[in-house]
C-alpha cells in the first residue's frame, strides 16, 4: 500500500517558513492579482491565493476586470502594476476569455514580477538551469520527492501532459534531476507502453479516470496533478485513486496533495521577487 504524499502538510511547513522571512523584510511583499471574467474554478483558485497570501504576511491588490475587457486595457493595467513599487509579483489568472491573447498578456508582465514563472524569459533561464523564479506546480511537485526522499537520478520519469504551466516545465525539472524522461501527450501511441516503464509518474492531463491500476508499475511514485471533477462534482484527479494505491510506492491524493503546494511555492515566489526588489 502506498504512502499518501501530504501535500498540505508541507506546503503549510512552506508557508510558514515564507512567512517567517517575509517579516523580516524591510517592506511587505505585494502580489497583484488580475482576475478577467468570471469563470468559477479561476474564482476559487483566486481566492485561495489572496487567502495564502494573507497568511504569509504578503499584501494582495486584487484587479477584476470585467469579460469583455480589450486586450488595451489589460495590457495597460499590467504596464501599471509593473512599474507599482509596492507590488513585487504580476499574476494573471489563466485561462483569459477567448478574444484576449493569453501569450501577448504574459509578455507585458515584467519578468523580474512574474512569479507564475510563464514569460519566456523566465522560461528560458529555467530551462538552461539557471532559474530566477521556478513555475509553482513542477516546482510543488519536485518539492515533494524531496521531502519524501524519493530518488530521481536514473529513474525512469514519465510526464502525461505537454502543457507550458505544467507538462513541459516538469519535464526540464525531472531532466535537471538526472531523470530520464518521457512526455506523452495526445497523439502519443499507446501510452500504457510508457506508463508501465515509470519509476516516477506525473499526470497533468485533466482527465478523470486516465491513469488506471494497468498502466502504472508496483512499486511507482504516482503525482497527479490534475484538478477534476466527477460526476458527483467532487473534486478529483486523474488517476483511478482507489485501484492504484494499493500498487504504487507513493501517491498524491486529490485534493491535499499537489494543489496546496502549488500556492505554497507561489508564495515562496512572491518572497524571492520581493527580495529581488529590496536588494
Ligand atoms: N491557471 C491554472 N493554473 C494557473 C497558475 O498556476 N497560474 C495562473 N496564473 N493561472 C493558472
Amino acid at each position: 500500500m502506498a504512502v499518501r504524499i501530504d501535500g498540505k502538510a508541507l506546503a503549510a511547513k512552506i508557508k510558514g517558513q515564507t512567512a517567517a522571512e517575509a517579516a523580516r523584510l524591510p517592506r511587505r511583499p505585494g502580489l497583484a492579482v488580475v482576475l478577467v471574467g468570471e469563470d468559477p474554478a479561476s474564482q476559487v483558485y483566486v481566492a485561495g491565493k489572496e487567502r495564502d497570501c494573507a497568511e504569509c504576511g504578503i499584501e494582495s491588490f486584487g484587479r477584476r476586470l470585467g469579460a469583455e475587457t480589450s486586450q488595451e486595457a489589460l495590457l495597460e493595467l499590467i504596464r501599471r502594476l509593473n512599474e507599482d513599487p509596492r507590488v513585487d509579483g504580476v499574476l494573471v489568472q489563466l485561462p483569459l476569455p477567448g478574444h484576449l491573447d493569453e501569450q501577448a498578456v504574459i509578455n507585458a508582465i515584467a519578468p523580474d514580477k512574474d512569479v507564475d514563472c510563464f514569460h519566456p524569459f523566465n522560461v528560458g533561464r529555467m530551462a538552461v538551469g539557471d532559474p530566477v523564479f521556478l513555475p509553482c506546480t513542477p516546482a510543488g511537485v519536485m518539492a515533494m520527492l524531496d521531502e519524501y526522499e524519493i530518488p530521481i537520478r536514473g529513474k525512469r520519469c514519465v510526464v502525461l501532459g505537454r502543457s507550458n504551466i505544467v507538462g513541459k516545465p516538469m519535464a526540464a525539472l525531472l531532466t535537471q534531476r538526472d531523470g530520464t524522461v518521457t512526455i506523452c501527450h495526445s497523439q502519443t501511441e499507446d501510452m500504457a507502453r510508457h506508463t508501465r516503464e515509470a519509476d516516477i509518474l506525473v499526470s497533468a492531463v485533466g482527465r478523470t479516470g486516465l491513469v488506471t491500476a494497468d498502466m502504472v508499475k508496483e512499486g511507482a511514485v504516482v503525482i497527479d496533478v490534475a484538478m477534476n471533477r466527477d460526476e458527483n462534482g467532487r473534486l478529483c484527479g486523474d488517476v483511478d485513486f482507489a485501484a492504484v494505491e494499493p500498487k504504487a510506492s507513493y501517491i498524491t491524493p486529490v485534493p491535499g496533495g499537489v494543489g496546496p503546494m502549488t500556492r505554497a511555492c507561489l508564495m515562496r515566489n512572491i518572497l524571492a521577487a520581493a527580495r529581488l526588489h529590496q536588494a
